[in-house]
């Protein structure tokens, strides 16, 4: 179990985190929403040991969070920050490789080059293996960085909105291998995305992060409403239960009237009518 206790963060006087209090259970995908500059990338940040806190606790089963021992800490994790360039000399491969450096020698084991390969192949991009990675496009880079994490075999799996450049296919490789793995390898993850109906098919938990805290958590049938998209992001939207019972969230453009049917044209309904009916549905 990942657990954070009571923890303030500040960056230049600007409070992201504000005795904040959750914990992540072992083999869940537990994925974190919220605004643009709420803390989302700061918090992850943290619990990897990049960003100092002012107080408060984070542990992981026994161990502790402590600056003498972060290279330890890291250890567990596997990380794949947001927006990371690929602008190096090294192959695919080669890449993917780094995520198991700890383990690399002069001589590369053959073992090491096979989980590699077969790390590639099960995101479906083998073919890659050989291209210098800064000739790949953006989302080929998402990739390529997902199978290094993976190579890790980490305890603690953070990805920082993982699928931002990834085509419908990819973004559905990614997660639906995410899932697969954390279940059957009992990785706490935890990853930040910003499509909420992704959030509403993959999150086994959701935290939803707004002013230094999290305001929101649970299974996203639980949680997701219409009350909690205007609270958190401003927008109006509907969240029905798709035909497998997940949430689906419609948003709705601001000033947005419903079209008149034809019943309404005969009976002459006003604008008024058809806003009071958007305003229902809120
Ligand atoms: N190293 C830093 N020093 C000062 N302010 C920072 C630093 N890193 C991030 N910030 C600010 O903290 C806020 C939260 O950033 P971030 O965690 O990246 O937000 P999110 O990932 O939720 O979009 C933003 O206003 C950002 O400009
Ligand atoms: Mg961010």
């Amino acid at each position: 179990m990942l657990q954070v206790k009571n923890l303030n963060v500040s960056l230049d006087n600007l409070i992201l985190a504000r005795d904040m209090s959750f914990s992540l259970e072992p083999g869940k995908v537990n994925v974190i929403i919220g605004p643009n500059g709420t803390g989302k990338s700061t918090l992850l940040k943290t619990l990897f040991g990049d960003i100092l806190p002012e107080s408060g606790d984070i542990s992981f089963n026994n161990a502790t969070l402590k600056r003498k021992h972060l290279s330890q800490w890291r250890e567990q994790f596997g990380y794949m920050p947001q927006d990371i360039k690929l602008d190096i000399e090294l192959s695919v491969l080669e890449v993917v490789l780094l995520g198991k450096l700890d383990a690399l020698s002069l001589r590369l084991d053959d073992a090491l080059i096979k989980q590699a390969l077969t790390a590639l192949e099960k995101i479906g991009l083998l073919h890659l293996a050989n291209r210098p990675v800064n000739r790949l496009s953006g989302g080929q880079c998402q990739m390529i960085l997902f199978a290094q994490a993976l190579m890790r075999n980490p305890k603690i799996l953070m990805l920082d909105e993982p699928v931002s450049a990834l085509d419908l296919h990819f973004q559905h490789v990614l997660l639906d291998h995410l899932d697969t793995e954390t279940k059957q390898q009992g990785w706490v993850t935890l990853m930040v995305l910003h499509d909420l109906n992704l959030a509403a098919q993959y999150a086994d938990n959701l935290l939803v992060l707004k002013d230094g805290n999290v305001i929101a958590s649970g299974h996203p049938s639980d949680i997701l409403t219409p009350a909690l998209v205007k609270d958190v992001y401003d927008v109006n939207a509907e969240v029905t239960k798709d035909a497998y019972g997940i949430p689906f969230v419609r948003t709705i453009r601001q000033g947005f009237l419903p079209p008149k049917t034809n019943s309404q044209t005969h009976r002459s309904p006003s604008r008024t009518t058809a806003a009071q009916g958007l305003r229902n549905v809120i």
